[in-house]
């Protein structure tokens, strides 16, 4: 289905299945490429492909790295138990996808706070509008200012190539703009403290991060696999009738990719509830599948990768600071994730 055109992302159409009240009352105007089909959606994300190559994603390892020492420095220094997401799973992300796009770092609770708004399926449609149109505000004043001569940073290129040249107009960059910083930060966030959770648990499993030469290469992906944090699954509607084994789902129907349920397929994973942290091939759902496949999945594992190495070597004995079941897990949210994670170490 997700490859398949017949099958719509445009969240505006009838029958398009909203996450909840809130969802289906925001799905009004034209939003960011990612609730947009072909052949604009093709448009406008090819405008930004280059921006994410393994080249360019493996060129900000050292400051990805430079980074998650820092704040790991700061997280060692200070008292006991920290919350692991203010103190880390947070903020390296959101120091990488600031710096990359070229949003001042210092602005992170605003941006943060208004992304948790506009994400968040118990708030109100009221609370969501507002948030999108401060986001809106703040970001479409940093594009305007922006100037390629000065800066070498995403919205700095976006705005000198594509706005300026009349190819993008000004509110699809700043769409644009919002739905980068968003995912950029948001989701990458969410994996880490759940990874956090869940490995300190599991001592064979974290062994292999502490390990000089890293875990295999294999491992992130074996926990994007297990813990599919975007959790509320594809959303897509049909634009045809289409045929699927003995069902046919007619035009206007609202279909749901359950990713997570996908992941452990037993007919694609052997042993799927299984941590095998070298499994291959992993051919999983969580960045997705087809067009729309997660844009940030290389940027994402990279992240991933040096943000559990660098915990769990620099804090070996990392133990969770309440029992797994006290954790204050975040449902009402695309992205599965926790609230805070009071860890303590030795
Ligand atoms: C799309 C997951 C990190 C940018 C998606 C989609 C998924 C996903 C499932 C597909 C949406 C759909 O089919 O409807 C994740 C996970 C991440 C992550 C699990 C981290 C663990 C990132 C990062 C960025 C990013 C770091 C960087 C900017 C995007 C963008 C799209 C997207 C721009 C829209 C792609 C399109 O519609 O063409 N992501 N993502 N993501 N992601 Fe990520």
């Amino acid at each position: 289905m997700l490859a398949d055109r017949r099958f719509s992302v445009d969240a505006t159409r009838p029958g398009y299945p909203a996450r909840g009240p809130a969802s289906r009352a925001r799905r009004t105007g034209r939003g960011s490429f990612i609730t947009m089909d072909a052949p604009e959606h093709t448009r406008l994300r090819r405008m930004l492909i280059s921006e994410f190559t393994v080249r360019r994603v493996e060129a900000l390892r050292p400051a990805i790295e430079r980074t998650a020492a820092e704040l790991l420095d700061e997280l060692a220094a200070g008292p006991q138990p920290a919350d692991l997401v203010r103190r880390y799973a947070l903020p390296l992300p959101s120091i990488v996808i600031s710096a990359l796009l070229g949003v001042p770092y210092e602005d992170h609770a605003f941006f943060e706070d208004r992304a948790r708004a506009m994400l968040d399926d118990s708030a109100g449609g009221e609370v969501d509008r507002a948030a999108t149109a401060e986001l809106a505000r703040y970001l479409g004043t940093l594009l305007h200012r922006r100037d390629i001569r000065r800066t070498g940073d995403l919205l700095g290129r976006l705005n000198a190539e594509q706005v300026e040249t009349g190819a993008l107009s000004r509110s699809d960059a700043v769409a644009t703009a919002i739905l980068l910083l968003i995912t950029g930060h948001e989701t990458t966030a969410d994996q880490i403290a759940l990874s956090t959770a869940f490995l300190p648990d599991n001592p064979g499993h974290a062994e292999p991060f502490r390990h000089p030469d890293g875990p295999p290469a294999t491992a992130v992906d074996e926990l994007l696999r297990l813990l599919t944090i975007t959790h509320t699954g594809r959303r897509r509607v049909a634009t045809a009738d289409v045929r699927h084994g003995d069902v046919t789902i007619r035009a206007g129907d609202g279909v749901l990719a359950a990713a997570d349920i996908a992941n452990r397929d037993p007919d694609h994973f052997p042993d799927p509830d299984a941590v095998d942290l070298g499994r291959s091939p992993n051919h999983h759902l969580a960045f997705g599948h087809g067009e729309h496949l997660c844009l940030g999945h290389h940027l994402a594992r990279l992240e991933l990768r040096i943000a559990l190495t660098a915990l769990l070597r620099r804090l070996p004995r990392l133990r969770l600071a309440v029992p797994t079941g006290e954790l204050p897990f975040r449902h009402a949210h695309p992205s599965y994730g926790i609230d805070r994670l009071p860890v303590a170490w030795d």
